[in-house]
């Protein structure tokens, strides 16, 4: 057997290493297993779509709301009680129209401004979507489901640590009487992170 092999089974897995940290944090006091708990809500319960739900059907409702949220989409979101990490410096709300689709990535790794639209999925956080949707990104949206017709214009953005970005849908024509919370049951994260159309 080479010697590599000898150290990889020697090795601890990662699963093994965690739960050894947490239970040398705890034993010290530190109560490292509620974090991880407590962590494990918010990403689970808080941390969802449904914020940014709430975020687009009230933009769609109410003009001056919207106009706040594209000039400063830290500030706008407070209004209706969500927030972001600190070093989440900046929101920027992308407004898709008919003939433009935003579509944010994040080239380096995986950020989103998950607290408003959600963790990201594999997909995003895959090399695969994180350089080929900048280089050809009309073939990843065809593959990922949107059929974009030529003359609509693409625009990828690309993410930083403390730029996260939304993409704003635009509102589907056959909603135009319906109240504000059944527009937000329809808000995906797809669209939000801008591969889809509602
Ligand atoms: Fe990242």
């Amino acid at each position: 057997m080479p010697s590599h092999d000898r150290v990889v089974q020697r090795t601890a897995t990662v699963e093994q290493r965690v739960d050894a940290i947490q239970a040398a944090l705890d034993a010290r006091g530190l109560n490292a297993t509620g974090a991880v708990e407590d962590l494990s809500h918010l990403a689970q319960e808080e941390w969802t779509s449904k914020n940014g739900a709430r975020v687009v059907a009230r933009a769609w409702v109410d003009p001056a709301f919207r106009e706040r949220l594209l000039a400063n989409g830290r500030e706008a979101v407070a209004e209706i009680g969500l927030s972001l990490p600190r070093h989440h410096r900046h929101l920027i709300v992308l407004e898709n129209t008919a003939t433009v689709q935003n579509v944010i990535c994040c080239t380096l790794c995986s950020c989103t401004a998950f607290t408003i639209i959600g963790l990201p999925p594999d997909w995003y956080k895959d090399l695969e979507y994180r350089s080929r949707v900048v280089r050809e990104s009309r073939t990843v949206l065809r593959e990922l489901g949107l059929d974009l017709s030529p003359e609509v214009e693409i625009r990828v953005w690309d993410t930083t640590a403390d730029t996260r970005y939304m993409v704003l849908p635009t509102r589907p024509p056959e909603t135009v009487e319906w109240p504000e919370d059944r527009l937000a049951e329809i808000v995906t994260r797809d669209s939000m992170i801008g591969v889809a159309r509602l």
